[in-house]
């Protein structure tokens, strides 16, 4: 066997880009990923959303970019281990904000947020630390393209926006939120339209993507899928 047959060795670890729209099932996939090779899951859409709920929560008008810099200072956004779920929940100025900032008042506002310079140049530092002894699955928009550039494997996932939409209702139905399948897709809509023409690090991809449309695929596809993008990256760099 030469070297480049090898298994790869056990303790090597990769970052992992998962980017796309909104509600196409990043999170599960990156979830999914993290817990099979034991790494480190990383919601970056958490904090953009985080911070978003803090300009609210101070009456600040989110498409005011200048008032939105000037707080920015007042932000401390970080992760903590819930040790009941396992997982790494975004922390804002000291207070867990998870259950706070999926409602549609935040979906609504987090986009504008998003596409604020200083906002995005102080999360994406956050986010290159949390990655600097690799083992990190993030997603998001720009992970592959402005964060992890360097990542060994990224994913582009995608799928048909009614399809999101469906997903995204759906989950917040259960969650006991009043809201119709209209907004919801609305929502969505409008989040890409912002998200893939902003001027600063829009949601674009680079040849070096893996592309997943799972319009049509099971939980399990899509994983199975991905798992083998993974093993061709261990088996890259082993
Ligand atoms: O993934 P999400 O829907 O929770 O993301 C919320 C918003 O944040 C969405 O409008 C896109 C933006 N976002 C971003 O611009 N860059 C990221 N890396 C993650 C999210």
């Amino acid at each position: 066997m030469n070297s480049k047959e090898s298994p790869p060795e056990k303790n090597k670890k990769i970052n992992i880009a998962i980017d796309g729209y909104s509600s196409c099932g990043k999170g599960t996939l990156a979830k999914q990923l993290a817990q099979h090779l034991n790494y480190v899951f990383i919601d970056s859409g958490s904090m953009y959303r985080a911070v978003t709920l803090f300009v609210l929560d101070h009456h600040i008008d989110p498409q005011d970019e200048a008032s939105v810099e000037r707080v920015l200072g007042d932000v401390d956004i970080r992760f903590d281990l819930n040790s009941e779920t396992g997982r790494f929940e975004v922390v804002l100025n000291g207070v867990s904000v998870e259950s706070r900032i999926r409602d549609l008042r935040v979906s609504s506002q987090v986009s504008y947020i998003a596409k604020i310079s200083a906002v995005r140049r102080k999360l994406v530092e956050i986010q290159q630390k949390i990655g600097l002894n690799k083992g990190v699955v993030m997603d998001g928009r720009d992970i592959g393209t402005v964060v992890y550039p360097n990542a060994e494997l990224k994913i582009f996932m995608t799928a048909s926006s009614e399809v999101r939409a469906d997903r995204r209702f759906a989950e917040l139905e259960q969650a006991g939120q009043k809201v119709t399948w209209q907004e919801v897709f609305d929502n969505l809509v409008s989040r890409d339209t912002i998200d893939s023409s902003r001027e600063d690090s829009p949601l674009t991809m680079s040849s070096d993507y893996r592309v997943l449309d799972n319009s049509d695929l099971s939980r399990e596809e899509q994983f199975a899928l991905a798992m083998t993008w993974v093993s061709d990256a261990l088996n890259e760099i082993g």
